[in-house]
């Protein structure tokens, strides 16, 4: 099945601390927005992408887009100041009765099987999301006193993509917005229109570059993959 992919780029990556959009630092001498791209880029099933950007930066993205030759990005539409506003604005933008993906461009290591099994699952049951077990010991501590320690085994942690029919996504985001709900992902919006949301299992790898030393990490993974390419 083919999908859409919305990809939210209209942040100003505070805590990375580079001064300006940490999508347009390098990893291997490529911006971290291009290494997403290509990952679509490259995917037969996907249909196009939307980007969401910031005003300012827009002629920035379009340069860019040419130069690395990135041929599938069907809008590029302005951001809003939360993320869910600028993933509302690729929402309100695209409109279909197929697949569509939410995917952070800050997360460039999605493995594509992870993305055929969301595409799958929201197919099939209309949402599903990446995320994986957590590692560590949670517990619950109130004025610095342990109150309790949380059963590991069905805690996770969520990444993007987010898979949706676009009608439940549709339907999830101009709620959310009528009624002023601001949440931190898409599952949580789709979750509270009643719409059950399967879990899918995606990869301890597919980490979000938000500080400084995602990017270390970052670097090590893609010389990684180069290697797994050659395998
Ligand atoms: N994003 C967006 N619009 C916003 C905020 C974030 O499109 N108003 C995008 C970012 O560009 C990023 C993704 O959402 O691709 C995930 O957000 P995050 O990692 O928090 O990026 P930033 O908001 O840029 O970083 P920070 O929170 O550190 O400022
Ligand atoms: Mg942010």
């Amino acid at each position: 099945e083919s999908y859409t992919v919305l990809l939210p780029a209209a942040g100003s990556g505070n805590r990375m601390g580079a001064g300006f959009n940490k999508l347009f630092l390098e990893l291997d001498e490529k911006p971290i927005l291009i290494h997403t791209l290509n990952v679509f880029e490259k995917d037969s099933a996907c249909d196009g992408m939307i980007l969401s950007v910031k005003e300012e930066e827009r002629p920035i993205i379009e340069r860019m887009l040419e130069q690395y030759s990135i041929t599938k990005v069907k809008a590029l539409v302005e951001g809003g100041a939360e993320r869910q506003q600028s993933v509302a604005a690729c929402i309100r933008a695209h409109q279909t009765d197929g697949i569509v993906l939410v995917h952070d461009a800050a997360r460039p290591f999605i493995r594509q099987e992870v993305i055929v099994s969301l595409v799958d699952t929201a197919s099939k049951y209309g949402a599903a999301i990446a995320g994986v077990l957590v590692k560590d010991t949670i517990k619950v501590a109130l004025d610095g006193i342990v109150k309790e320690t949380v059963d590991r085994s069905k805690l996770w942690t969520i990444q993007t993509p987010q898979a949706f029919r676009y009608g439940i996504l549709k339907e999830a985001s101009d709620k959310a917005e009528a009624e002023g709900f601001l949440g931190t992902d898409e599952s949580m919006i789709v979750e509270r229109i009643g719409v059950d949301v399967r879990m899918v299992e995606s990869t301890y790898d597919n980490v979000k570059m938000t500080t400084k030393e995602d990017l270390l990490f970052g670097e090590v993974l893609l010389k990684h993959r180069r290697q797994e390419d050659f395998q």
